[in-house]
């Protein structure tokens, strides 16, 4: 398991925690099957994670349009940096394979970033937009 899904800060809007609650079982599934090095599975489970991350900032982008969020700019600049170092990485994955690359990426990097992100920019995002579930 990457990430225990007591550890994800809840923000005030139904929707997106559970957008993230089901990214971080994709996401765990996808860091126990790259430790189990069965490379075809990972495969299909990095596929599938990526899908899950462009629909959750897709979702949350939508959100903030429809609910004028000032800082929206902001908050979807966070989210690019993070779907180009998510594309880079699954462009390396291809080419090489590696499952140590992507679980030191995941520990080291997509795991603290979701949880500030959470904190700084969804919860604060979720304030302004309120609960559009
Ligand atoms: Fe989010
Ligand atoms: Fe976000």
């Amino acid at each position: 398991m990457l990430i225990d899904k007591r550890s994800i800060p809840q923000v005030s809007n139904i929707e997106m925690n559970m957008i993230h609650a089901d990214e971080v079982d994709i996401v765990n599934q996808l860091y126990d099957t790259l430790k189990s090095g069965d490379i075809k599975e990972s495969n299909r489970l990095f596929e599938e994670f990526l899908k899950s991350v462009e629909e959750h900032f897709f979702e949350e982008e939508q959100m903030m349009l429809e609910g004028r969020y000032w800082a929206r700019a902001m908050h979807k600049s966070e989210h690019d940096t993070m779907r180009e170092k998510l594309h880079n990485l699954y462009e390396n994955w291809k080419k090489n394979k590696n499952p140590q690359e992507v679980i030191e990426f995941l520990e080291k990097e997509y795991a603290p970033w979701l949880n500030l992100h959470i904190s700084r920019w969804d919860a604060e995002t979720a304030m302004h937009i309120g609960d559009t579930a």
